[in-house]
């Protein structure tokens, strides 16, 4: 390691391949109300309730990533809005914005969504994803459990009270494909920026066969079937690569068939205080206790510190190289890691 890598690494979250941490996804909740089949297992079984950090250590532990460079927070869950206090919580992270917290994201399946927009809006919320993955009813509830109906309420009303949404579809094999084409032509419709995502084996019950994922190429090709005109846009630090279809943007985000692990500026946080450098990884470092005793003035501080900036400075090069280790199963799915 030479000297300037030394120096990083004691003084930024920054890991080894020279990647600067940006982004923070906390999961606030591994509880959820639907069951989408490529997230949730058949028998989750639930943190419990005492495990949960609470809001009071989450919002330490902001704090103190945001004075060490941490820009965008997005809340996740399982379902973050079956969380109580998860408002409040969002008004409370307003204050680090003189720190330097520029946004203050949310992904929700948007079921609840109607009844909490204006709230979140008030609380100071920048920004909604929320999942949709057919727009057909009876699809729409096979895949989820649920009905679609309070989710397009929920998207109506979050873009009326002025929250900027984007619309997350995980494409699947033999299952939804047929949506390609009305999602498009809905998100056009609504103005709302629609991303499509490739399956990846994070589902809870392992399930998960290469030959479910439906590819960028081939979501490209069935657009093309429809639309003329299909141009790549430049990516940005962003996991979905951009494309105007007809004049309406829309996202890929193809970590199987395209991984954007290159440029990951992302860090991850569980409900139960586990830290996560990356979205595939097989093991977390748990600072609960370290998270429920921190202050801004105590020992703990230094501590963590310690902890994360070599956690962070290990994070593997990415999605290949961590499928390619033995074993290839971990303990953790989606529904625990919010995405
Ligand atoms: P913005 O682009 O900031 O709006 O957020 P996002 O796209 O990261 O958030 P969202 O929660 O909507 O996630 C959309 C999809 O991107 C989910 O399927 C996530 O699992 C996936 N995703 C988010 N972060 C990462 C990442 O670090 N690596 C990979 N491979 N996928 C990610
Ligand atoms: N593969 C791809 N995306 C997934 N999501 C949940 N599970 C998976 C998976 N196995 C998506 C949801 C949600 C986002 C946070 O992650 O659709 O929009
Ligand atoms: Fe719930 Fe989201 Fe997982 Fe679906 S993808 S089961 S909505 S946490």
């Amino acid at each position: 390691m030479n000297s300037a890598m030394h120096i990083a690494q004691h003084t930024a979250l920054i890991d080894q391949y020279g990647r600067q941490k940006r982004k923070l996804r906390l999961s606030i909740t591994d509880r959820c109300n639907f069951k989408c089949s490529y997230c949730m297992p058949e028998h989750p079984k639930w943190i419990k309730k005492h495990k949960l950090l609470s809001f009071d250590a989450l919002y330490q532990f902001c704090q103190f990533m945001v004075q060490r460079g941490i820009e965008q927070i997005r809340i996740t869950g399982g379902e973050p809005l079956m969380r109580q206090g998860v408002v409040e919580f969002i008004a409370q992270l307003q204050s680090l914005r003189s720190l330097g917290l520029k946004r203050i994201s949310m992904t929700t399946n948007g079921h609840y969504l109607a009844q909490h927009a204006l709230a979140l809006k008030q609380a100071g919320l920048d920004d909604l994803n929320v999942s949709l993955d057919s727009l057909d009813e009876d699809q729409f509830k096979q895949l989820t459990q649920k009905e679609i109906q309070p989710v397009l309420a929920g998207i109506a009303q979050a873009q009326r009270v002025g929250l900027v949404v984007k619309v997350n579809c995980v494409l699947i094999k033999n299952c939804n494909e047929n949506q390609i084409i009305p999602l498009v032509h809905w998100a056009k419709h609504q103005q709302i920026e629609l991303r499509f995502i490739e399956f990846m084996p994070l589902d809870g019950d392992q399930k998960w066969s290469v030959t479910d994922v439906v590819t960028e190429q081939e979501i490209l090709n069935e657009l093309a079937t429809a639309f003329h005109q299909i141009d790549m846009i430049q990516q940005m630090n962003n996991p979905a690569r951009q494309y105007s279809i007809d004049g309406t943007v829309i996202g890929i985000i193809s970590t199987i068939s395209h991984s954007f692990c290159h440029q990951c500026d992302r860090l991850r946080l569980t409900a139960e205080g586990e830290f996560y450098n990356c979205l595939f990884a097989k093991k977390g470092l748990n600072i609960k206790y370290l998270l429920d005793h921190l202050t801004p003035q105590n020992t703990t501080q230094t501590e963590l510190e310690a902890q994360l900036l070599q956690a962070i400075w290990s994070k593997a090069q990415g999605f290949s190289e961590i499928q390619a280790q033995q074993p290839r199963v971990r303990k953790i799915s989606m529904h625990m890691m919010g995405g």
